[in-house]
């Protein structure tokens, strides 16, 4: 990460700290500024790097930020026009209100804009929509943590996120960093926080599912403290058992995402009793893959899709997508330098394959066989 990414994610993190603890002294005045400072940094950051894998998830901490900035102007209105004849308004017990490095808004993804995956797709139907459904059909029980490993790149995140279109489900997306991330507090508390919210929910009669990206982070050693990374992952088994102790008929699932499975330890894969390998798409995959990118696109009628996706083999579906993006990009690169009015040309199949010579598949075949000797070692623990 460059320099000035780093400075404003540190500044934002100063002033949220200070703002957490003015909060905690009810100095309503210097939180209100540090919190207003917070959100300018976050503001600049998204507006420096929109496409920068962090922007999506602060654009979603800036809007739970400003709204918690209203709120805290109002009480500070309140506090002050009603100083000594009222309380305050009384806050609840907190498990009512989303942990702020939870991401609540639904994803406009579903199960048909992802290519292949079948086997994958039908366990989640099996393990989450079904029960959901029909719980009186599944006597003995079901799944409650479901783990998706597979090389980067291949839709693991995408499918997570599509299942929350699948069901009628509040569905909360947590990237692991960001629990373990220094400037929102103790790690472990974000998971106790996570689960009290996702139980406190489901206790109202809506089916919860958490999705848990780069799930194998919990495990890391990102913790400023000696010993803190143990406490989090033996946090996370607490929580996890909880949610599949049989005599509690809830609806939380929980989705743990990872591109490094033999980071995890036995007693937490062992939390995962459904693990779904997501691989690299076969060649119908690629050919629905490339459908579904070029959806939007003019294609020149020499496009050959079959043909592009027999060459496409070994490369991922994020691979895949990048040769797309820059097979557009080339005419977009033309009709701009051309000065010419109008739109750019259809893309055409010679772009495809200019593009395909300058790039190599991003997964190497040895770290392929890694995932699957993985799974051979733990489908069946
Ligand atoms: N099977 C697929 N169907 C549709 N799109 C896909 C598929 N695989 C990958 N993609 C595309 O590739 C991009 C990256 O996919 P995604 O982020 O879901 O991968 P991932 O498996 O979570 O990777 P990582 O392990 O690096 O987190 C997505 O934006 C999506 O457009
Ligand atoms: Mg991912």
């Amino acid at each position: 990460m460059s320099s000035a990414r780093e400075m404003l994610l540190g500044a934002a993190r100063k002033y949220a700290l200070a703002f957490k603890e003015a909060e905690k002294n009810g100095d309503y005045e210097s939180a209100i500024v540090n919190l207003r400072r917070a959100i300018e940094a976050l503001e600049e950051y998204v507006r420096l790097y929109p496409d920068d894998v962090f922007s999506r998830r602060l654009r979603s901490l800036i809007r739970q930020y400003r709204a918690k900035l209203r709120s805290l102007e109002r009480e500070a209105v309140q506090a002050i026009a009603e100083a000594e004849e009222y309380d305050v308004e009384v806050k609840g017990d907190g498990d009512d209100i989303a942990p702020e490095f939870v991401l609540k808004e639904k994803p406009n993804v579903t199960f048909d804009d992802i290519a292949g995956l079948e086997d994958a797709k039908r366990a989640i139907r099996e393990a989450i929509v079904y029960p959901i459904q029909r719980p009186d059909l599944f006597p003995l029980g079901w799944p409650r943590g479901i783990l998706l490993f597979g090389p980067p790149g291949t839709g693991k995140t995408t499918l997570a996120a599509a299942v929350a279109n699948e069901v009628d489900a509040e569905f909360l997306y947590v990237d692991a960093a960001m629990i373990m991330s220094k400037w929102l507090g103790e790690a472990e508390k974000n998971v106790r926080k996570l689960f009290s919210y996702a139980r406190s929910r489901a206790q109202k009669g809506m089916p919860v599912i958490i999705f848990i990206d780069e799930v194998d982070a919990l495990l890391g050693v990102h913790t400023n403290e000696i010993g803190g990374e143990v406490r989090v992952r033996n946090q996370f088994l607490k929580e996890m058992d909880g949610i599949q102790d049989k005599s509690s008929n809830l609806h939380v699932y929980v989705i743990g995402a990872t591109n490094k499975p033999w980071k995890l330890d036995e007693p937490f894969i062992r939390r995962f009793q459904k693990r779904i390998y997501v691989p690299l798409p076969d060649l119908r995959a690629r050919r629905r893959l490339l459908e579904i990118l070029t959806r939007n696109i003019r294609l020149a009628s020499d496009v050959d899709l079959d043909r592009l996706a027999e060459m496409l083999e070994s490369y991922s579906g994020s691979d895949i997508r990048d040769i797309v993006q820059s097979a557009y990009i080339r005419t977009v690169r033309e009709f701009f330098e051309s000065g010419a009015t109008g739109n750019p040309r259809p893309v055409s199949m010679n772009d495809f394959l200019e593009v395909i010579k300058t790039r190599k598949p991003s997964v190497d075949p040895e770290a392929l066989k890694a995932y699957e000797e993985w799974y051979e070692k733990y489908k069946a623990l």
